[in-house]
């Protein structure tokens, strides 16, 4: 536990975040806690291929986001790290899927080909659905230290920001608008919270809610990971663009191919980054109540803006 005196010193000095550092120790845990969480046992295939995707590496923003937003509402990693794997669990399923012909048709993901294309599309399908369901059990079996009505309000948010309400709702609607020259901004900002804010929304609230925050905490948190959430699609859409393939892991270039309405197709790509800068400032600006103690989330922040990949 930090003394005062550290605490004082700390405030004084304001001693600058190790970004670098903390992603990877959080990184090295979770790793660590995936690897952990799945069994290859008979019928192996299906295991195999939800492991294939779901140790391919990968940022782990999300599970970290969840550990941060615990630990920040005064709570702890080992009570968040079953919830911030079912997250990367729910995350990788969504990507199998999101890279199967039917959807963006996508032969590379996290640097190695995509699921179906190892596996085939019928096994891929299944992987995800597997991945999808583990993860709500991996939450209701495995955390420990934290009372049952957290666990159920984190399963209920959790369920709700995945399905139709969340991010279903988002890939259904980024699907209907390929193709089409007249999406408005409004429904490109609906595509963008649901498909990808939804879920980095849920990463903040289940970490904050299992460490039992206040609805003001929550209320908080909510804005920060909002703005978070369009701001992370915005550079998504933006680094398909500017980035390479061996940067990105995933071909380069494909919204463009595939007519997909994004914020640089709408605004440009420097009005875009402008537009993420100002969302990622007014996530940081939310935790400013908070000070030292948001600095992790705050430099997650940054960090969602400065990525390469
Ligand atoms: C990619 O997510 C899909 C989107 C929601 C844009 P990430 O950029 O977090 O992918 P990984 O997990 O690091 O591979
Ligand atoms: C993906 O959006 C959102 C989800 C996977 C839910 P994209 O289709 O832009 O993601 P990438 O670029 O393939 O990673
Ligand atoms: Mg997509
Ligand atoms: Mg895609
Ligand atoms: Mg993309």
């Amino acid at each position: 536990m930090t003394s005062s005196i550290d605490r004082n010193t700390a405030t004084a000095a304001s001693p600058v975040f190790d970004l670098k550092a903390y992603l990877k120790q959080y990184q090295q845990q979770v790793e660590a806690a995936l690897e952990q969480s799945i069994a290859v046992v008979y019928p192996e295939k299906i295991y195999e291929s939800m492991r294939y995707s779901l140790l391919a590496g990968g940022k782990r923003l999300r599970p970290i986001l969840c550990l941060a937003s615990c630990e920040l509402a005064g709570g702890s990693i080992a009570m968040a790290m079953p919830t911030a794997c079912a997250l990367e669990m729910i995350h990788t399923m969504s990507l199998i899927h999101d890279d199967l012909p039917a959807m963006d048709n996508d032969d590379y993901r996290r640097g190695q080909l995509t699921n179906h294309k190892v596996y085939g599309e019928d096994v891929a399908i299944l992987a995800g659905d597997g991945l999808l369901a583990y993860a709500f059990e991996f939450i209701a079996t495995q955390t420990q230290m934290v009372s049952p009505d957290r666990v159920l309000r984190v399963i209920g948010h959790l369920g709700r920001a995945v399905g139709a309400a969340g991010l279903v709702g988002g890939q259904i609607v980024d699907l209907e608008s390929e193709g089409k020259t007249d999406v408005s901004l409004d429904t490109l900002n609906f595509i963008h919270r649901h498909k990808t804010g939804a879920l980095l929304e849920a990463s903040v609230l289940c970490g904050a809610l299992l460490a039992g925050a206040t609805e003001s905490d929550l209320q908080r948190l909510s804005t920060y990971a909002q703005d978070i959430g369009l701001a992370f699609q915005i550079i998504d859409d933006v680094l398909d663009i500017t980035a390479t393939q061996e940067e990105l892991g995933k071909t380069a270039g494909k919204d463009l191919q595939a007519q997909k309405v994004t914020y640089p197709s709408i605004w440009g790509i420097e009005e875009s980054k402008r537009q993420a800068n100002q969302l990622v400032e007014a996530a940081k600006a939310a935790l400013d109540p908070y000070g030292d103690r948001a600095q992790p989330l705050k430099a997650l922040a940054d960090y969602i803006t400065a990525r390469r990949n």
